[in-house]
């Protein structure tokens, strides 16, 4: 029996999708757990690019079951748009995707608000992906949220809809809004029902006879360990719990199970959206990052922000996730560089400080203490094999497994299935 678990180790987009693609030829289940269609995760392989947001990338494995537990907020517009698409593209979803109907739904009210309240806080906003995603989960935790269970009786549905078109027209209203019509919400999510109806079974029971038998699981974290709700660089984080802890609330799955945790992690350090980013560049070495890496979102297409590789913050993904394994990808994006910068920890008032001793405020603060590596100047793009690498090539991996205290056993050099290393 092997229960894996990938989990982003900075701030999302470090490749997630193309290592789930991977490992999915290997195992029977791949399970999304958490968050919602703010994910991007890009699968590159013999059936094309996919940018996928809820459907899990295990999809394309032909004998592969894909799951979507409660711990995910579901917009089903896009669901729709998104399986639709896959259909088109040839592959079966009936008897292969099952959704737990205690998924909480994403409705109008919650992107409208998203937006709202982003306005309203001005320069202090997240810069969130404006998917509802803040707005859903604090809906889930108040008591307020409206589940795939709901839609299940039309009647129960009409009465929940209408008690929160009540509270969220008014705050609607009051930040300048338009309130939202209750006939057009009912009427769109009842068609988005019929659609999915044969996709909603809960995967609970699915998944612990998986475990019984002895079946392989994969669970794909979305985002990443810094825009973790209770871990990340806070308020600058997204409403999710991204630690693979998070996973028996999510999934109903115990921990005790879980047997590998794998963290991805990018050669360099990128991020989504505001809030203090250490290692971030703001000269032609960035440039060069975001040029070489197309650093530009999967969901939003805005500009990543890029800088060097930050050993403070995967060292400690790697502690409170307990990585077992590290898929290290884009490396190839530094085949240009002749100095190559790794940040090996912090400083403050000249003494050595730790990620966890204090907030966004006490980031923007710390001084970044470097190594600078030489560069291998070489392509390594689409190389297999660990000892084809460039000499700096892997001493740079070797330095980054030295400095985070984890294992590298896999290495991705360019985005589709077969550019990597597997040590
Ligand atoms: P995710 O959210 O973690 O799944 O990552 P995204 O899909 O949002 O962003 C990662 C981007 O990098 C995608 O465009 C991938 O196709 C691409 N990618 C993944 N691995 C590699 C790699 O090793 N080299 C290069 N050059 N691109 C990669
Ligand atoms: P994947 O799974 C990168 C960021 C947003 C914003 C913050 C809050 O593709 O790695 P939200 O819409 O969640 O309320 O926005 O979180 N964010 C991501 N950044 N990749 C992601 O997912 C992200 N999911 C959320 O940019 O800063
Ligand atoms: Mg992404």
């Amino acid at each position: 029996m092997s229960i894996t678990v990938v989990i982003g180790s900075q701030w999302g987009d470090e490749g997630k999708g193309k290592i789930i693609d991977v490992l999915s030829l290997m195992a029977d289940f791949v399970v999304r757990f958490h968050g919602g269609n703010n994910a991007g995760h890009t699968v590159v392989n013999q059936y094309g690019k996919f940018p996928l947001h809820l459907i899990p990338c295990g999809i394309f494995a032909k004998k592969v079951k894909v799951c979507i537990t409660n711990g995910v907020v579901l917009d089903l517009e896009v669901l729709v748009a998104e399986i639709e698409l896959l259909k088109k593209a040839g592959f079966t979803l009936e008897g292969r995707l099952f959704i737990s109907p205690r998924c909480h739904m994403i409705l109008p009210y919650h992107k409208i608000l998203d937006k709202l309240y982003e306005e309203a806080k001005g320069k202090a906003k997240t810069g969130t992906t404006g998917r509802g995603i803040g707005h859903v989960y604090a809906d889930k935790v108040s008591y307020n949220g409206i589940r795939l269970f709901d839609l299940l009786n039309t009647a129960q549905f009409g009465e929940k809809l209408t008690i929160q078109l009540n509270i969220k027209n008014k705050i609607i209203q009051a930040l300048g809004g338009e309130p939202i019509d209750k006939k057009e919400v009912e009427e769109t999510f009842l068609e988005y029902f019929q659609k999915l109806e044969p996709y909603i079974k809960e995967p609970y029971p699915l998944l612990l006879q998986a475990i019984k038998e002895n079946r392989s699981i994969l669970f794909e974290g979305a985002h990443g360990v810094f825009l973790d709700n209770d871990w990340g660089t806070y308020p600058f984080v997204t409403a999710s719990t991204v630690l693979s802890g998070g996973i028996n609330a999510s999934s109903g799955i115990p921990a005790k199970e879980i047997k590998e945790v794998v963290g991805v992690v990018k050669a360099y350090t990128t991020r989504v959206g505001t809030g203090s980013f250490p290692t971030e560049l703001f000269d032609d070495d960035g440039e060069a990052l975001r040029k070489e890496g197309n650093e530009f979102g999967t969901t939003t297409g805005r500009a990543r922000r890029c800088g060097w590789f930050d050993a403070e913050l995967v060292r400690f993904a790697v502690q409170i996730n307990g990585f077992t394994k590290l898929a290290l990808t884009k490396l190839d994006v530094l085949d240009t560089f002749s100095e190559i910068k790794l940040c090996t920890g912090y400083e403050l008032n000249n003494k050595r400080v730790n990620y966890y001793d204090g907030d966004a405020v006490f980031l923007e603060k710390i001084k970044p203490v470097y190594k600078t590596m030489k560069g291998w100047k070489r392509s390594t793009r689409g190389i297999t094999d660990f000892e084809k690498l460039p000499l700096q090539a892997k001493q740079y991996i070797k330095e980054v497994e030295k400095q985070v205290g984890a294992p590298v056993a896999y290495i991705s050099t360019g985005p589709a299935r077969e550019e990597l290393i597997v040590r």
